[in-house]
């Protein structure tokens, strides 16, 4: 998937007749991106946190899919993707959890949050597999039980929930 950059976005815009190969090609990602979400009622999103937020690919996925006049009205902000049942599943080497020490660094799930609520998703769930570098990092292999904790945690609720993963 090409980044999107300003232009890229506009070509969106353009009548279909009058795009360029490359603007129709550009186009047809954005299109494509977004019928899959439209087609769908749930979601499922599989995230590993990098750098305290989310990698390169998924925001990229965010700014074609954050499209105004397509998943949100312009004018009122109002999104249009409503009515979906949203999971977020993310995978953190370290911990984040509230108290810890590194929970103001937590730019993942806040992040995620705004970014979805402007097409109109919200109510999103998140659950969180922690500490996952607790098994090949020496200096946090005291927290090799958090990880374990932490991923059955997440794995029971993925089963209470049905959320259809793998
Ligand atoms: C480029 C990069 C940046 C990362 N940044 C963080 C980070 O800021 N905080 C953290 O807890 N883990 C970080 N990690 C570790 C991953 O979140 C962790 O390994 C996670 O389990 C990756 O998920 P995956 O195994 O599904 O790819 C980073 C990993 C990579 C590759």
């Amino acid at each position: 998937m090409p980044y999107p950059d300003l232009p890229s976005l506009a070509d969106a815009f353009i009548p279909p007749g009058e795009r360029t190969p490359e603007q129709a090609a550009s186009a047809a990602v954005t299109e494509r991106l977004i019928a899959d979400l439209e087609a769908a009622d749930t979601y499922v999103f599989g995230v590993p946190m990098y750098n305290f937020s989310v990698p390169a690919v998924f925001k990229s996925w965010v700014d074609r899919i954050v499209l105004p006049g397509r998943t949100f009205d312009p004018d009122t902000r109002e999104g249009k993707l409503t009515g979906k049942d949203v999971t977020v599943i993310t995978a953190r080497g370290g911990s984040y959890a509230p108290g810890t020490p590194r929970a103001p660094f937590d730019f993942q799930e806040p992040w995620i949050r705004a970014a979805l609520e402007q097409v109109g998703l919200r109510d999103i769930r998140f659950l969180h597999a922690e500490m996952t570098l607790a098994h090949s990092m020496p200096k946090l292999a005291q927290f090799k039980q958090l990880a374990e904790e932490s991923r059955a945690r997440a794995l029971r609720t993925i089963e209470e929930l049905h959320v259809p993963v793998g």
